[in-house]
């Protein structure tokens, strides 16, 4: 597990949008799972700034997102499909056929998720993952409890994960309670997965999954079994890890003979 500490959300998301820009330079039609909330918004403006004005180019990139809540059309502000629209696709050319999200709507929702598993395999499975974290250590949809081995499934929201994200929703009654998730199994196929996690609510959370037990009542600790994942954090996330200065110095004396 590698931990990259910056100063602020902003360089930190830098650093995440080198590592994604650089996947897609030496693979063109890479495979990335990728994740909502207020995380990753900074990133996904990096990437619309390398693609204006650096050229990066998605136009064979494929993206799987992780998690949808159910009964939200794509169209409902609160909607994943909405988030990916309106702060990554509607920015770069990735074709529409290649955006990937699971499908709120979808009547048979089982059947729907055994199809995004089908896709995702089809697809070559992903080359990296973007992950935020809960405060609770959800990754993707995936609260506590959650099998380490899941696949892609309906899941229901804990009280705290409804009261932390109740503020995309315009009234509380319309937040759902239940939601389609990629699984922790799942997530643990991506060839590499990138954690980002900003700001002081996030620094247990964060202490919890990178140095305490792998459990799954912490379902980002199970990152510790991956044999590459990154966590980015800014230095409130990462206040409460306890080889903080040890990470500092590991990354800051990087030699070049080592990959990004
Ligand atoms: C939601 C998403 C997660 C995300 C989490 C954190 O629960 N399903 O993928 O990591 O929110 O959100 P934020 O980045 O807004 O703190």
């Amino acid at each position: 597990m590698e931990i990259i500490i910056q100063s602020d959300p902003q360089s930190a998301s830098q650093v995440g949008a080198r590592i994604i820009a650089g996947l897609i330079k030496k693979k063109p039609d890479a495979v990335l799972g990728l994740a909502t909330g207020s995380t990753p918004v900074l990133l996904y403006r990096e990437l619309i700034r390398m693609h204006r004005e650096e050229a990066l180019d998605f136009g064979r990139v494929t993206v799987f997102n992780l998690d949808e809540y159910i009964g939200l059309s794509p169209e409902h502000s609160a909607s994943y499909r909405h988030f990916m629209y309106e702060n990554l696709f509607r920015h770069v050319n990735l074709n529409p056929e290649r955006t990937f999200i699971p499908d709120g709507m979808a009547k048979d929702i089982p059947r729907f998720c055994l199809r995004y598993e089908a896709q995702i395999r089809q697809a070559g499975g992903m080359d990296l993952q973007v992950l935020g974290i809960g405060t609770d250590g959800h990754i993707g949809f995936n609260e506590p409890s959650s099998s380490l081995a899941s696949r892609t499934r309906i899941k229901t929201l804990t009280a705290e994960t409804l009261a932390d994200n109740a503020r995309f929703f315009d009234c509380p009654e319309n937040q759902p309670r239940h939601v389609i998730t990629m699984g922790v199994g799942t997530i643990m196929e991506a060839s590499r997965v990138l954690l980002l996690a900003f700001g002081e609510k996030k620094a247990a959370a964060v202490a919890e999954a990178a140095e305490g037990p792998v459990t799954a009542m912490h379902p980002a600790s199970v990152l510790q079994f991956h044999p590459a994942a990154t966590f980015l954090l800014d230095e409130a996330a990462a206040a409460g890890l306890k080889k903080h200065q040890y990470y500092r110095w590991v990354y800051d004396h990087k030699p070049d003979w080592q990959q990004s």
